[in-house]
């Protein structure tokens, strides 16, 4: 199949087109694909009115899906689907203080999906069903660019550090619980390297966002500065990608080179619902 390719800015992110994801892609296109979203890190697939069974049939080309590990969080009857959205399953706006709309919030710190985890996500895929009419858009950075820039001194530094990451970290500030027992104790604190070195493309990205609570053998404080400051760097305009939603757009990250965060928009009086798949990782990082 014949697609094309735009970068979307010097650093992270190019749109396709020419993709039509309601089939499988051949082996060969799907392969070229590939090759376009780890060398931009991000993709943006506009126009596609594809249902959740398509996005899955397609999330699955890219690898095995993670399930969402809350139910709170997945769409309702489908446990490949996280619901990013403010929306119950009537489509009706949810209140500020539900317990879903707290943890959803803190999509907004950015992060690498479920970097919490032992094996972490490889991929996110990002499909828009409802947006609102302003903001609510998603902003992209590129950990393996912004590792790139850092000064030889700072990456020395970096070497061979090893940090903790843990979902009721960045989740602290959520006051009433949406999770069981049984959920909180599946997802104990877990070690990863703040360098990663990407086993796909070989190039090395840092690895720290809102779920990095401290870097082991440093303490609190030295760690949360070091932690703030590498995510202060690698978000800086020149690394990041903002994607403002069109109904159709899929965009696809690579959650080993990026960090993403979700940006304001009136939860009170506008709607959104975006459909997210997640594809997992292929073992531990270290
Ligand atoms: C996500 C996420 C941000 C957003 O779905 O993983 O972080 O803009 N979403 O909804
Ligand atoms: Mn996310």
């Amino acid at each position: 199949m014949d697609f094309t390719v735009r970068k979307l800015t010097p650093n992270v992110g190019a749109e396709i087109s020419g993709l039509d994801l309601r089939q499988p892609l051949d082996p060969a296109t799907m392969a070229e694909v590939r090759k376009v979203w780890l060398d931009n890190v991000v993709v943006v697939i506009p126009e596609q009115p594809i249902d959740d069974e398509q996005q899955i049939a397609f999330s699955r080309q890219v690898g095995a899906l993670e399930l969402i590990n809350m139910s709170a969080l997945q769409m309702p009857g489908r446990p490949e689907i996280y619901g990013a959205t403010n929306l119950d399953e009537n489509d009706e706006l949810m209140p500020p203080d539900h317990p879903v709309m707290q943890v959803n919030h803190d999509n907004r710190k950015w992060h690498s999906d479920s970097s919490f985890k032992h094996v972490p996500a490889m991929a996110s895929l990002l499909h828009a069903r409802i947006v609102p009419p302003v903001g609510g858009d998603t902003a992209y950075a590129n950990m393996a660019a912004a590792y790139e820039a850092l000064a030889d001194d700072m990456k020395a530094k970096l070497e061979g550090l090893v940090a903790v990451h843990n979902f009721y970290w960045s989740r602290r500030n959520v006051k009433v619980t949406a999770f069981t027992q049984a959920e909180t104790s599946a997802l104990p604190p877990t070690r990863h390297p703040v360098v990663r070195r990407h086993p796909e493309t070989g190039r090395r990205a840092l690895y720290v966002g809102s779920h990095t609570e401290s870097i082991e053998g440093m303490e609190w404080d030295e760690g949360r500065a070091l932690i703030d400051g590498l995510i202060e760097h690698a978000t800086q305009p020149e690394f990041v990608y903002q994607h403002a939603w069109r109904v159709g757009d899929l965009v696809w990250w690579d959650n080993r080179a990026a960090l993403h965060c979700g940006m304001p928009f009136d939860i009170t009086r506008h709607k959104r619902r975006l459909h997210r798949t997640t594809v997992a990782g292929t073992g531990p990082t270290l």
